[in-house]
């Protein structure tokens, strides 16, 4: 695997894999990498013939007092993981080379409606942070495929969004939650947790299946929603959102069947987000 930190570099060196009509494939990180990256590289690998990986951590889609600083960085590892995943190229950019004008100079993307609310409503500026510096991403690799976890749910929605609204000819392909053993959705943040709060922590999960059972039982949705936040704190966290939404975020309706419970939860000094798919019943059943 190559590491390239210039831009004119990355450039020329995709160049010659277009001319050859090779598919190329992006997997955008911030590092940190663990088992749900590494199923973004082999999803890329089954789709293209060069994959690239970036690993950029993005100043813009943290907000003031968020973990900038204390994000994990661990280069070495990552370029490891992903040789051995099978990765042929990653871009590693600086800061000042993908913002040479500052943060406050930059042109920003925002995708609306699907961006707000949810994440978006409590990390005000996140998704614009994020829809930018993919969109610069995009047009730097300019890949056919383009791999995103479905962990961050409505992160893979705003980017499905940005790219059809940009018409950008980019197939985004959407790959499962990984899991811990104990049903704990694989996170760069788990790193965050005490020995006591990991032992906590798939309690999120947990709360989110018994959640999908009861609704898939016809269970008053209002109901639930409210049961599950009480389940969180009880078990020490703090809620942030939990929420039903139908399948593409918009309001759950009478005829809404495919549903997707979405939480945000604090747990000590980390922020775990998870989200399930739920089949509701028919509205006469609910
Ligand atoms: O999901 C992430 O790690 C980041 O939000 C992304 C997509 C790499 C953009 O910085």
């Amino acid at each position: 695997m190559r590491t390239l930190r210039d831009i004119s570099e990355l450039r020329a060196t995709l160049r010659d894999a277009r001319q050859k009509g090779q598919r190329i494939a992006l997997v955008p990180t911030m590092g940190n990498l663990h088992a749900g990256h590494l199923a973004l590289v082999a999803t890329a690998r089954q789709h293209a013939d060069v994959v690239v990986a970036s690993l950029f951590v993005n100043p813009m889609q943290f907000g003031p007092g968020e973990d900038l600083d204390a994000y994990p960085r661990t280069f070495d590892a990552d370029q490891h993981h992903l040789t051995e995943a099978g990765c042929d190229l990653l871009f590693a950019p600086t800061v000042s080379a993908l913002y040479p004008n500052g943060l406050e100079a930059q042109t920003r993307v925002h995708v609306p409606v699907v961006g707000e609310g949810l994440c978006g409503g409590s990390r005000p500026g996140h998704f614009d942070g994020v829809s930018t510096v993919v969109s610069m991403l995009f047009n730097l690799v300019q890949p056919d495929i383009a791999c995103f976890g479905e962990k961050d749910y409505q992160q893979l929605a705003v980017i499905r969004k940005l790219v059809a609204d940009l018409h950008m000819p980019i197939e985004i392909i959407g790959v499962p939650i990984v899991r811990a053993d104990d049903g704990l959705a694989l996170s760069s943040r788990n790193g965050y947790l005490s020995a006591q709060e990991r032992a906590t922590a798939p309690t999120l999960y947990k709360t989110l299946c018994e959640l999908r059972d009861a609704l898939a039982q016809g269970e008053s949705i209002e109901k639930v929603l409210q049961r599950g936040k009480a389940a969180l704190y009880d078990a020490g966290f703090t809620p942030d959102y939990l929420e039903l939404r139908d399948a593409t975020l918009g309001p759950v309706t009478d005829t809404t069947r495919h549903a997707v419970l979405l939480a945000a939860a604090k747990l000590g000094p980390a922020r775990l987000i998870d989200n399930l798919s739920v089949q509701l019943p028919s509205a006469a059943r609910r």
